[in-house]
């Protein structure tokens, strides 16, 4: 079976899923393939901080109604380290600026409730998707779907299929340069149902391994554990997770409140970058062609900012054929892409215990970067305007 579409968009993550009802806003229409069914791409626990240009972006799509009853807005975050806590009040020291806390799963579950109202196609559950003829001026996305091998004709495809996807790898040899950087560790996450133990949320340094206090409503809590990279969840009981957590965040008169663990995964932590984040009629975006370490809470925000800038570019080639904007995707997207990296990446280097710190010069260094950010206000307020998304 053969069809025609504007933009054939590989993945129904968050990428993906803006991207489509940011075109279908503007009259242009596309097909959505997602390899995984709506269940499970609607439970998938990932991430929880938006910043305050992705909840604009959302509610100007008209998608942010239940993020903007249900979303929590925080004005700082808790940095713990020696057992005392060190309040980073982002509002103070950015002017105002604040985080929301939203779950990504809900996002998603918003983005496919608006996409299914437009009678826009949304396939799930497709099987190996092969894109091809990016270099021609009718690439196509071939597939199978319900036992049938489908062919999808566009004008252009969106690789927005994260970073396990196909379409990266579609693009010849010699293309991509790729960054790379796999770090020593990974984070080992819960979903608990239980009421936060904070009000903010908690990125504490110790000398066991960081761990992570952050919540997705006023009865449950999400927290993490800097662990092995490749640690099998089995090795971790619910009993050993708490026992963990209750010996990294011990803080005098405070206490971590324990709750049925209804989720567990772990992530691997890994800085990537492949560029151009384009190839002919092939744009890629989100974790399907960057990926930060979890630390800076940059990775739904970066997607949701590559398909604002790629919509942009395809309105503006579709009204007049002028390419110029689709042109400059890549080069606009990557000054943000590697901005956030070294965010990310020095959240990273200042909160995880480093596994090959023998004489424990790094924790030394780690501990003096620390009192340096919560005693200068002008430390202080580089890592606030990094993290609410500031940029100059
Ligand atoms: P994805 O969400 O990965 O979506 C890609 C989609 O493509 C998926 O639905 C996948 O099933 C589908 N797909 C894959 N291959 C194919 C194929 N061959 N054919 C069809 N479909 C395919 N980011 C933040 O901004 N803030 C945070 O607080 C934060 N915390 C995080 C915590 C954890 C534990 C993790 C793991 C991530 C976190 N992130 C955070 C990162 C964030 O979750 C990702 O950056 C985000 O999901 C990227 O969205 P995406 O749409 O690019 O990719
Ligand atoms: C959450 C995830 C992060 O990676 C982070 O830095 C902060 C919070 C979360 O899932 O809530």
């Amino acid at each position: 079976m053969s069809e025609r579409t504007q933009v054939g968009i590989v993945g129904a993550g968050p990428a993906g899923l803006v991207l489509g009802h940011l075109l279908h806003l503007r009259g242009i229409d596309s097909v959505i393939l997602e390899d995984r069914d709506r269940d499970y791409v609607e439970k998938r626990v990932r991430a929880g901080v938006l910043e305050q240009g992705t909840v604009d972006l959302l509610t100007e799509m008209g998608v942010g109604g239940r993020l903007q009853r249900e979303g929590l807005v925080h004005h700082g975050v808790e940095l713990r380290f020696d057992r005392r806590g060190h309040r980073i009040p982002f509002d103070e020291l950015t002017g105002g600026c604040g985080i929301t806390i939203y779950g990504q799963q809900e996002v998603v579950k918003d983005l496919i409730a608006a996409r299914l109202e437009t009678g826009r196609p949304l396939l799930f559950e497709v099987d190996d998707v092969r894109p091809e003829g990016l270099d021609t001026d009718r690439p196509t996305l071939r597939f199978r779907h319900g036992g049938d091998e489908r062919e999808l004709r566009c004008d252009f495809i969106a690789g927005c299929d994260g970073f396990h996807g196909v379409c990266r790898d579609a693009v010849p040899d010699g293309v991509l340069t790729r960054h790379e950087r796999a770090y020593p560790f990974g984070w080992l996450g819960i979903l608990a149902e239980v009421a936060p133990s904070s009000e903010e949320l908690i990125y504490c340094h110790h000398d066991r391994g960081f761990a992570l206090h952050s919540m997705r409503s006023p009865e449950l809590t999400r927290l993490y554990l800097q662990c092995e990279p490749d640690e099998p969840i089995e090795s971790w009981p619910d009993e050993r997770i708490w026992e963990e957590l209750h010996a990294r965040f011990e803080s005098e008169g405070w206490a971590l409140k324990e709750g049925p663990i209804v989720e567990k995964g772990v992530t691997p932590m890994r800085s990537f970058v492949a560029e151009p984040m384009q190839h002919g009629r092939l744009f890629l975006a989100g974790d399907a062609v960057h990926i930060v370490p979890a630390t800076g809470a940059k990775g739904l925000n970066l997607a949701v900012a590559d398909v604002r800038v790629l919509a942009d570019g395809l309105s503006r080639w579709f009204s007049n054929q002028d390419d110029t904007l689709l042109r400059s995707y890549s080069e606009q997207c990557l000054g943000r892409v590697w901005h956030a990296q070294y965010f990310a990446w020095w959240m990273t280097q200042l909160l995880h215990r480093m596994p090959d710190d023998g004489d424990g010069f790094q924790t030394k260094l780690q501990r003096a970067q620390l009192s340096h950010v919560v005693s200068s206000r002008a430390a202080a307020t580089a890592l606030a305007e990094n993290y609410v998304g500031l940029r100059r």
